[in-house]
């Protein structure tokens, strides 16, 4: 294997090899989606939701991201490790978005960190960046306010936003972001994206003209079955196989089928 880096993905999209990224947010399962040859694992805040059980993205802190994904780089031989700035260690002013991706960079060992936003966080990712720490942006559907949005529908279908998102997309490669994730907006509208940049756009949600794609690992293989966008395809229906390894389980305890013979001592 040869380590994936943020220069090998942008040589990627200019050979028209498209980016596969997953999240994970422990050494098991990072462990599994880096051995399958997975481009770049991302410790999304998504932990919020699918480790932690919150509704939102909101409450994750930046120790507990820094938990994942110092979990997640221990099993890692191979993929790029992208680690979320959550909500609220980034927002108030660029020292403050510094010390937390210095943070994450010192004590998990990730290789770079994501943010969201356009304009509103540019003097941030400047900072972060002059400072050696790869920035990935992160525009559309960005969860982090979805508060401010009120909604989990697509994002820039009208002309205003879709202007101003590739204003921003122009304005996150000018800075120096290494690549950048597009989430939930109208396929037509990403295609132009990634075609107006050179830095990689991962779409998640986005359409198929973007330069890779990226899905949350427990929602695409099935662990997790309340989550049904368009978007999601699923690998495996996890949920029905746990739950029928579950139930039998406790059916052979009961019974005392389980242990065997040969499973004792
Ligand atoms: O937190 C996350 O999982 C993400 C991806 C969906 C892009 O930001
Ligand atoms: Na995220």
């Amino acid at each position: 294997y040869k380590r994936v880096t943020v220069k090998s993905l942008v040589e990627m999209k200019k050979n028209g090899e498209k980016i596969s990224m997953l999240t994970a947010y422990d050494y098991t399962m990072a462990k599994i989606v880096d051995s399958a040859g997975t481009d770049v694992i991302l410790v999304g805040d998504s932990a919020s939701n699918v480790m932690a059980g919150h509704e939102t993205t909101l409450p994750i802190t930046l120790d507990q991201m820094i938990y994942h994904a110092s979990s997640v780089v221990r099993a890692i031989d191979r993929s790029l490790v992208v680690v979320d700035l959550p909500f609220g260690s980034y927002q108030s002013d660029p020292k403050e978005a510094l010390r937390s991706a210095i943070r994450i960079m010192k004590e998990s060992g990730g290789h770079a960190v994501k943010m969201e936003g356009g304009k509103e966080v540019k003097d941030s990712i400047k900072r972060i960046l002059h400072a050696g720490i790869p920035v990935m942006g992160h525009l559309g559907l960005t969860p982090q306010s979805i508060y401010k949005f009120g909604t989990y529908t697509v994002r820039a279908k009208e002309e205003q936003e879709a202007k101003q998102l590739k204003d921003d997309a122009l304005m996150l490669e000018k800075a120096g972001c290494f690549a950048l994730v597009l989430e939930k907006i109208p396929a037509k509208l990403a295609q132009e994206v990634a075609e107006s940049v050179s830095i990689p756009v991962i779409g998640i949600g986005a359409g198929n003209g973007v330069d890779g794609q990226v899905l949350v690992t427990h929602d695409m293989i099935g662990m997790t079955h309340e989550f049904n966008p368009r978007f999601l395809r699923r690998y495996m229906n996890l949920y029905e196989d746990m739950t029928n390894a579950f139930i039998q389980y406790g059916k052979d305890v009961k019974s005392g089928n389980f242990p065997s013979d040969k499973e004792q001592y």
